[in-house]
């Protein structure tokens, strides 16, 4: 049986988030520069939305830049941001064909104006699809986002429109960039560290970890599979005992 047939697809996470990483050390052991491993990473981004919508996997967000990925040398920043330009302006018809809807978290007003005018195109043209929604995390950070909640939620107050004593996760996450958006179920982390690295620190309170040694540029969609395959071999039990998850499937 191929990996792809073990798969349930009736026990498929509704949401999975990617930790895209390990771009720059793939170059580094090809002899090349840290923006040809970005390139190639653009062509795993590719396969695998094709391969989560085929799947019927019906949210997929990925950390393609965060906000502390602003730090790093300048020339590659401005790279990362060619590459962001370059790749929604060729993929923006192949995303529709796939009734891909596109959305972005994060701080888009660091972008540059050619940057926020190419998602807004892409944004716009995905607009009225209905299959898998593609979150992109640009320029995020969960604090960040967490942070401008707190402060969103503090003006509310002040114009009298929220009671303090009334806030609970569900206001709170309204407030998310997040919202709407059901928490992932499984995310995933490729190159081999152990770290989250500021994203949807809120959002994966309950999710399963999977990380796997893999670069970004080398996971394809077997990884993706590997990964699927996994998840579904584990007990999700939210704090209940395995007798109670047990007797609930009965
Ligand atoms: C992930 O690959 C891509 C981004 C963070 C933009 P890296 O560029 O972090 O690659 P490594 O971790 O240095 O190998
Ligand atoms: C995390 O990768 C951010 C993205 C994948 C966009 P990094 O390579 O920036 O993470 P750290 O700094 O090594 O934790
Ligand atoms: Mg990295």
């Amino acid at each position: 049986m191929s990996l792809k047939e073990s798969i349930n697809l009736k026990r498929l996470p509704k949401h999975v988030a990617i930790i895209m990483d390990g771009n720059g050390r793939w170059a580094m052991q090809r002899g090349k520069d840290r923006n040809y491993g970005h390139k190639k990473g653009v062509d795993a981004v590719r396969e695998i939305i094709e391969r989560a919508a085929e799947l019927g996997i019906r949210y997929l967000t990925l950390y393609a830049f965060s906000t502390e990925n602003w730090n790093r040398p300048w020339e590659e920043v401005e790279a990362l941001m060619e590459l962001m330009v370059n790749s929604l302006n060729n993929e923006t018809k192949k995303l529709v064909d796939n009734n891909i809807i596109l959305k972005v978290i994060g701080d888009i007003d660091r972008l540059s104006a050619e940057v926020r005018e190419s998602l807004d195109y892409t944004l716009e043209r995905t607009s009225k699809c209905s299959g898998m929604t593609l979150i992109v995390a640009l320029s995020y950070s969960s604090r960040w986002e967490m942070v401008k909640a707190v402060r969103d939620i503090s003006y509310k107050i002040k114009e009298g429109k929220i009671d303090p004593g009334n806030i609970d996760d569900k206001i709170f996450e309204n407030y998310l960039t997040t919202r709407d958006i059901p928490d992932p179920e499984l995310l995933i982390r490729t190159s081999g560290e152990l770290r989250i690295s500021n994203f949807l620190l809120w959002q994966i309170a309950y999710s399963e970890l999977y990380f796997t040694e893999t670069l970004w540029p080398d996971f394809g969609k077997e990884e993706l599979y590997k990964a699927l395959i996994e998840y579904q071999k584990r007990e999700r039990r939210f704090g209940k005992t395995s007798e109670q998850v047990h007797e609930k499937e009965n």
